[in-house]
Parts: C-alpha cells; structure tokens; sequence
C-alpha cells in the first residue's frame, strides 16, 4: 500500500461528487479511479477531480491499486455491490443506508467478518467531531438528565416518481434516505430506545414523503421527522432537567458549521465549537484512513451493533408507515444474487441418526428469535452455507411465527429437501397425544412440508400413559409426517418405558431427548416444566445407551460471556436472558467455577469461554448436537468454529469439576 489510500468510486452521483470534492483535503486519502455505467461520466467526472475514469464497476473492483472503494450508488444497489467489493478483497465505504432491511445489513457484516475485510455504513455526521463533543456533553450532565429529545431533517424536492428519492423499487422514501439521521442521532446521544411507533404520509409511488416516530425510553421520549416534500427544521435538540442542547443543521458539519448550542436553566448560552478545517466528507476518508492504518475490521464510530440496530429501526418505522420493499420479500437467491450452496463456506461436524437418511449438524440453528423474513434468511444462509443443515423450531414459538418464517425461507430458498427439520408441539396447556395431530397439521402448513425429520413433544405430562403418546407418534410415523420422534424436557425414566413399550408391541420408539444441556448445570428452570439431562446421573443413562441428545440453551444462555464488564444487554429480545435469570438459574459457586475455568482454557486454545461451553457440549461421549441461538451471523460463525474444537475427555471432565 501506498502512503496515501488510493481511493475507488463506484457511480458519479451526487454524492460521488462530494466526497471527490473533499477528499482532496484529506491527510490520508486521494482518488485513483471513478466508475460509471457510463465511460464519458466518469472521465467528466475524473476532468474534475483526478483518477482514472472507468467504465465498469466490476473493473474498478478488479484492480489491485485501489486500496478501499466508496459505494454511492442508490440504495436499492448497496447489498450487491458490497458483497462483490468484499469477494474482491476491497475495504468498504458503503453509503448509507447500507441495506434496506436489517436482513441485508446483517448479511453484510457476517460476510466482512468472514472475509476479515473492512466493512462500514457511511454515516457521515457521526465521525465528525462535533457529534462526538456533543455526546460528551450530554454524557458528562451538562444539561442533566435527558428528560426529552427533538430531530427533524426535511426539504422539498418535487414529486418525481422515477427519481430514486420516490421510486419504490429503488427503495425511495424519506425514512430510509433522511429519517435516517435523527434516528441515528437520537440513538447515538442518548442511547437504544425500548420502542417506536410512528407513521407516514405515502407519495402516489408508495415511497413516503413525510414521517414521523417516536421513540420510547424509560420515562420520556424522542420525536424525529423527515420529509423529502416539505422543508422542515434540519435540528438536534436535547432537552435536559438542567437545561437544552442543539445543533443547528446538524448533518453536515464542517468548518463553517461548527457548532453546538447549550443554554442553561437561566436561560445563559454557552457556545462549543469544533476546530477542524477538514470538511466533511474528508474526515470520513480518514476516518477510514485511521482503521485501515490499524488493520481495523470495523469501524469503532459507526460500529456494526450501531449498523444492525439502525435497520432494526428503519424496519420498525417503515412497519409503522406501511412502506414495503420488493426486498422484505425472500426470492431464489441469497443476498449474494447466487442460489445457496449447502456448505459453501465451510463444513459442520455432524452425527448419525438411527432411521435418518440424513447426518445431523453438531450445530443447530434454533429460530425461536427470528422477527421477520429478511432476519431469518440473513441467519438461514449463514447457517446453511457454513454448513449446517439442521434447524429447530416449536409450535409455540412467537405464536407460530417460528415456524413459518423458517418454512417461508425453506421454500423461497429451496432448500428443504437438504435440511433436518426439528419442531416441537404439545406443549402445556395443549399437552397431549390429541394435540399431537391437531398441531402438526398446522405446523406442517406453516413450515410448507409434509414431514419433519425430527419432531418432540415439547413436554411430558406423566398423568398421560405412555402407551398413549407412543401410540399417537407411531401414527403420524406411520402417515410419513414424521421421520423420528423423541421428547423435550422429559426424564430418562419415561423415554425408558417408551421404549420399552414401544419394543414390545413392534412400534418405533423415542431416538433423542431435546433437554437442557451445558456446561453450566440449570440449577432452577428457567422457564416452569423444563428439565436438563446434566446431572452425572442423566450424563451416564445418555452414555451407557448412547442415546442422542439435542440440548436447548446449549452456551447456557450468555452465561459464559464476558457480562461483569459490559452487562447483560439491555435487550429488545424477550428471549435474551436478564441478570435476575443469570444469578437464579446458572449463578451457583460450581457453575461460577466452572465458567472460570472456560475461560482459563479459552485463554489457553486461544478462543473464547463461550466457545469452550459449546465445544464440551458437542465433544460428549455420545451424539450431542447444540441448539444455539446466536442474533447476528458473527455469533453463528463463533458457535460453527466451536464445533471444530475437540477437547480431550480429560478436559471436558475438568470443565465439568469431575477432575
Ligand atoms: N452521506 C450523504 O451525505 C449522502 C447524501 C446524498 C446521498 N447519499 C446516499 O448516496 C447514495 C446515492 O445518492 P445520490 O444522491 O448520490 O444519488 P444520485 O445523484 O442519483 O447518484 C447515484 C449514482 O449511482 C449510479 N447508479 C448505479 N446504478 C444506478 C441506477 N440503477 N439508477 C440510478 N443510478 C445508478 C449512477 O452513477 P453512474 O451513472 O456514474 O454509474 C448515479 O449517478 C444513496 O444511497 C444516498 O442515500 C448520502
């Protein structure tokens, strides 16, 4: 690499323009190339601001003197264009938003992070000095306890439907192109809400010309508004109990717009101003130029939790706005624009099931917290082409949600025939053979298949004779709607009298147990009626018969994360576990003891405890395939490298205090 950071362009939009223009003042970077779809673009474009003119994006990205490409070209291109400068190998300045649902944006970063490549969402205004200065202020109190926040970004282009601001299959629309930044800015000072709600005033295209929302945080709220028909007040304002701050034109900061205003309870001003002669646009470049410098693989101002919140948010408002995108719908293809390939980025160790034509990933992708269907594909394609191939999901889980956004994907994705499909149901207060039939009706129609390869009573009542539930099994065997059957949450003693029934009068009988299963032991259920199979006792009936197990809760909820640092996240996801569950359910001396031991050997194999907790799961002396639920697929990618790691059966003894 030269000293300088040879800078790409991909289009020669607006927006190429001026970052071009500011580039030239930056310390770090200068332009080697621009591409357009078209030559004589470009080479204007190059009279005036230096570099060769291209014109082919591809060729651009092929080149091997070009240090970091910026993407500026519309939305509705950002997912593709990303994911081909990644396969080459380039750094990447995306514009924002960097895709145009959290599906995509959560795609995106599990790719960079897979490729080790440097991947950030253009977010100008938040690299700029005053956005930090302000944040600090309202960190260090200046204006007291936030007690109310206030943004609005708004001008008035004309009504232009084939123009990519109004055009709904460019993904026009002001939430996405200017809502953007007081959602980010709200986010940014004063921290992730607890929800939204809002609403939109459609343009004849679909795309909304006015919205608004409001944000909810624990006792006060933040109202943003955009509008890209109607000019509106481009502010900031924080309202505290000792006072207010405000930017005034807050987005595009630069020398001449430097400042932020505090006034206090009296009504007295004070003025800070940032002293950086470097215009906008020029500071991004160096911004990128610092990470680059450090071999940086994300960026540490607009992180990729920052990024993936962001379209968690934009989702939510558009919801709210009913604004849709041909993109919130699964097609054939993953985000990559190729169909899937099982295994395409690696390989999963997997077990053998007796009665299973297929081998079982070690790993099992569980889908309980998917919220919608970009979410799940991000997650699904992840999982699959890194060489999972089983998933678990419930009758209950999220009302049936679960089920069919896992079946939603399967179908669009065509992919069903290459997975293992584990789903549960008679789960209480519908815990019975009867409910057996009723609800794998329904959960065969959510899911878009005829069978499942795995399915599990969810519960056992034991007031019900076993006889009865083998007998409602074996009739759906017998049916072809499911290829093996086994319990979740029930005890050793009962699958034993199954099976021994079903020997009995020539039926099939329980294959696995889907119980609670991890390093740390559950020392209280974390939800009423479940069960683990972790005690030495249950540890050695699994053993002596070898029989399969597919534990839930597998790295014992985040348990083995680093959580006295960074505390348990405050979280939007009622499955993410609270520090009330940690202390009651895992935080006895012993698995305190044991979790410090995943650490020590995480320390020494050079991976994390969290990593450790997984592989003593998988590395048991009989099958063991873990349900995870990781929520973006940089944890997934952790759990699948997990599963490669094998301890030896005197370290697992050690993990588990049996030294
Ligand atoms: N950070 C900021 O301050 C800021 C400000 C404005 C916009 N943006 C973002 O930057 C992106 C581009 O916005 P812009 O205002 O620069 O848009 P623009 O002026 O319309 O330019 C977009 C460029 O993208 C290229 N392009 C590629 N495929 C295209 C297609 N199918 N239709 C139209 N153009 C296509 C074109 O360049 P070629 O003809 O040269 O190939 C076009 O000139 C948007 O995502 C927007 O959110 C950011």
């Amino acid at each position: 690499m030269s000293d300088k950071i040879r800078w790409g362009i991909l289009a020669t939009g607006n927006i190429a323009a001026q970052f071009a223009t500011d580039l030239k003042q930056s310390h770090s970077g200068v332009l080697a190339a621009a591409a357009s779809r078209n030559l004589s673009k470009a080479e204007a474009f190059c009279a005036e601001h230096g570099g060769e003119a291209l014109s082919d994006y591809d060729a651009l990205l092929a080149r091997d003197d070009i240090d970091a490409v910026y993407i500026a070209t519309p939305h509705d291109s950002h997912v593709a264009w990303t994911h081909k400068g990644l396969a080459a190998d380039k750094p990447i300045l995306c514009e924002k938003p960097l895709g145009l649902n959290q599906g995509e944006v959560l795609n995106l970063y599990g790719e960079a992070a897979r490729r080790n490549v440097l991947l950030v969402e253009a977010l100008m205004y938040l690299m700029h000095p005053r956005m930090h200065l302000a944040k600090q202020l309202v960190d260090d109190g200046t204006i007291g306890q936030v007690t109310g926040f206030s943004s609005g970004f708004g001008f008035a282009f004309p009504f232009t439907p084939e123009h990519r601001l109004y055009n709904i299959d460019r993904a026009g629309g002001g939430i996405l192109d200017i809502g953007i930044y007081p959602l980010t800015a709200a986010r940014y000072l004063i921290g992730e809400p607890n929800a939204l709600s809002g609403e939109a005033r459609l343009a004849p295209s679909g795309a909304d010309a006015e919205a608004k929302a409001t944000l909810s945080y624990d006792g006060f709220e933040a109202h943003l508004h955009c509008a890209i028909d109607t000019e509106l007040e481009w502010h900031i304002s924080v309202e505290g109990d000792k006072g207010r701050l405000k930017i005034s034109q807050p987005w595009h900061p630069g020398p001449e717009n430097n400042q932020i205003v505090v006034t206090d309870e009296n009504g007295a001003e004070t003025i800070h101003a940032i002293d950086d002669a470097r215009p906008l646009y020029a500071i991004e470049a160096d911004h990128m130029g610092v990470l680059l410098k450090r071999d940086a693989l994300t960026s540490d101002l607009v992180t990729p939790d920052f990024s993936i919140n962001t379209a968690y948010w934009l989702d939510r408002w558009r919801a709210a706005g009913c604004v849709k995108y041909a993109a919130d719908k699964l097609g054939a293809t993953g985000f990559h624009g190729a169909a899937l390939k099982h295994g395409a980025h690696g390989s999963v160790p997997t077990v053998a099931l007796n009665g299973l034509n297929k081998p079982v990933s070690k790993i099992v992708l569980g889908t309980d917290n998917q919220i919608d269907a970009p979410t799940m594909a991000a997650m699904g394609d992840a999982f699959f082409e890194g060489g999972g191939n089983c998933f678990d999901t419930a009758f209950i889980y999220s009302d049936g949600r679960s089920e069919a956004l896992l079946g939603e994907w399967m179908a669009a994705r065509g992919v069903r025939d290459e997975l293992v499909v584990l789903s549960k149901g008679a789960h209480p207060p519908e815990c019975s053979p009867e409910a057996v039939t009723r609800q794998l009706d329904q959960s065969l129609e959510r899911l878009q298949t005829d069978h499942l390869d795995i399915y599990c009573l969810h519960r056992d009542d034991p007031a019900v004779p076993i006889s009865e539930w083998v007998d409602a099994l074996n009739r759906e065997v017998d049916k072809g709607r499911i290829t093996l059957f086994g319990g979740s949450n029930w005890t050793a003693q009962r699958v034993d009298e199954a099976n021994e029934y079903a020997a009995a009068n020539g039926l099939q009988g329980f294959s696995l147990l889907s119980n609670n299963f991890s390093l740390a032991r559950m020392e209280d259920p974390v939800w009423p009626g479940c069960l683990a199979s972790s005690t030495d006792e249950f540890r050695d009936w699994h053993t002596a018969q070898n029989f399969p197990l597919l534990p839930w809760s597998a790295q014992a909820r985040g348990f083995f994360l680093n959580w006295e640092d960074s505390g348990l996240a405050a979280t939007r996801h009622g499955a993410d576990p609270t520090d009330d569950e940690m202390k009651r359910v895992w935080g006895s001396d012993a698995n305190l003891e044991r979790r410090r031991r995943a650490f020590e050997l995480g320390d020494k194999l050079g991976v994390s405890a969290i990593q450790i907790a997984l592989a003593y799961v998988v590395n048991q002396p009989y099958p063991c395939c873990a349900l995870v639920g990781p929520r973006n697929p940089m944890q997934l990618q952790d759990s699948l490298d997990a599963a490669q790691i094998s301890l030896t059966q005197e370290q697992v003894n050690w993990l588990d205090l049996r030294d």
